[in-house]
């Protein structure tokens, strides 16, 4: 199967500055992945959000432990959500990671109780002096897995007859990373966050959710994606045995906008592919984990999109992935010197403190 060509636009135009590249090819592609993927926002998520956020519970020593947190009301276009924040007790503001917790982790821990967190570890984060912004996406819509339909959550607000959903409309990733982006005007408010170097970070479906809120707000100086595969990192063609499909993916869940479902056993005709989504973070920092054990996301496809990305990282004079060919990849070691940052930890799909200590360990780094 041909891959899109990352720098010739839709007319056949090379692409060789960056200035093509900001000008044409980057919106193209943004919009290629809107129209095919992940939906377009309505106007009214978009315009005259004049987010707000109300402190519901302040501390400092949280649960006893060296830790600032915040516990924040979210409201955007009238729209309010949850999130909460924990930061480490010091002067300066702090990067900050904002974490996409999907529900099946959010159900596990109860951070008014305590702060272990298996897939997030919250006290490791803050000994490294960064800040995290925990936000659950059951606030934007609930992760049902026999597809609510749009009648909740951000939907059901700001787009309340759902007779008006076009095959183009947004849908649940889009309104995650929605909130990702809420949460980060949150940060720019916030006294104890350093706005100027946010990530977004999240697993699986949240993985998925991270690498298009760093495509679509370029505020987001990393965006990490931990085992996010089909419709995330993974590269449509180049999805390997056992890889999830366009056609699985989209009969089980309402995460993409109706039009990716016409693509299920078709992929070769999507005009766009992840390469193009990883592409989009350049010049900014982008991570991707993969487990050696998660054939689902396809972890060989999710290099080759990282693999791809560099030619738009190239334009800027920057390197974007350092990756050795298939053959000579090494399961737990960090790749991490170029601007896309890459390592697979043996085992299952998962997001563990191993994969924090690699991200930690690659934005120490590459920060600016
Ligand atoms: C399912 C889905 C994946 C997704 C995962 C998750 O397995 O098929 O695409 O990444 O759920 O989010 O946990």
């Amino acid at each position: 199967m041909s891959i899109p060509e990352l720098l010739t636009t839709i007319g056949g135009a090379p692409v060789n500055s960056v200035e093509d590249w900001e000008t044409f090819r980057r919106p193209e592609i943004m919009d290629l992945l809107s129209e095919y993927i992940y939906g377009k926002r309505p106007a009214e998520a978009e315009i005259n959000l004049h987010t707000t956020w109300k402190i519901t519970d302040a501390k400092e020593n949280y649960l006893g432990h060296p830790v600032r947190y915040e516990k924040v009301l979210i409201t955007a276009g009238g729209y309010t959500f949850l999130c909460r924040s924990f930061f480490p007790m010091t002067d300066k503001p702090v990067p900050t990671f904002v974490y996409v917790m999907h529900e099946y982790q959010e159900k596990k821990y109860d951070f008014e109780t305590s702060l272990e967190c298996l897939n997030v570890p919250i006290l490791d984060i803050i000994s490294r002096g960064y800040g995290i912004a925990i936000m659950p996406t059951s606030g934007l819509y609930p992760d049902a897995e026999h597809k609510a339909n749009y009648k909740a959550g951000v939907f059901a607000y700001f787009q309340p007859d759902r007779s008006l959903r076009r095959d183009n409309d947004w849908a649940t990733i889009s309104a995650w990373a929605w909130g990702a982006s809420r949460v980060l005007d949150y940060l720019t408010g916030c006294p104890f966050a350093d706005e100027k170097n946010a990530a977004v970070v999240g697993h699986s479906r949240g993985g998925k959710t991270a690498l298009w809120a760093g495509a679509t707000d370029t505020r987001f100086a990393l965006s990490i994606s931990n085992a996010s595969g089909c419709s995330g990192a993974m590269l449509h063609r180049g999805r390997t045995e056992g890889g999830e499909t366009v056609k699985v993916i989209t009969n089980a869940f309402d995460w993409f906008c109706k039009n990716y479902s016409k693509y299920a056993d078709r992929e070769e005709m999507l005009p766009c592919d992840q390469h193009m989504l990883v592409a989009a973070m350049a010049p900014r920092l982008c991570y991707v984990e993969s487990c050696s054990a998660d054939a689902w996301a396809s972890p060989a496809a999710e290099r080759e999109s990282c693999r791809l990305a560099k030619d738009a990282y190239a334009l800027y004079g920057m390197t974007g992935a350092v990756l050795p060919d298939e053959a000579d990849i090494e399961a737990d070691k960090a790749y991490h010197d170029g601007n896309i940052g890459y390592h697979m930890k043996t085992g299952e799909h998962s997001i563990l403190a191993y994969d924090w200590t690699q991200y930690m360990d690659f934005w120490d780094k590459k920060r600016g």
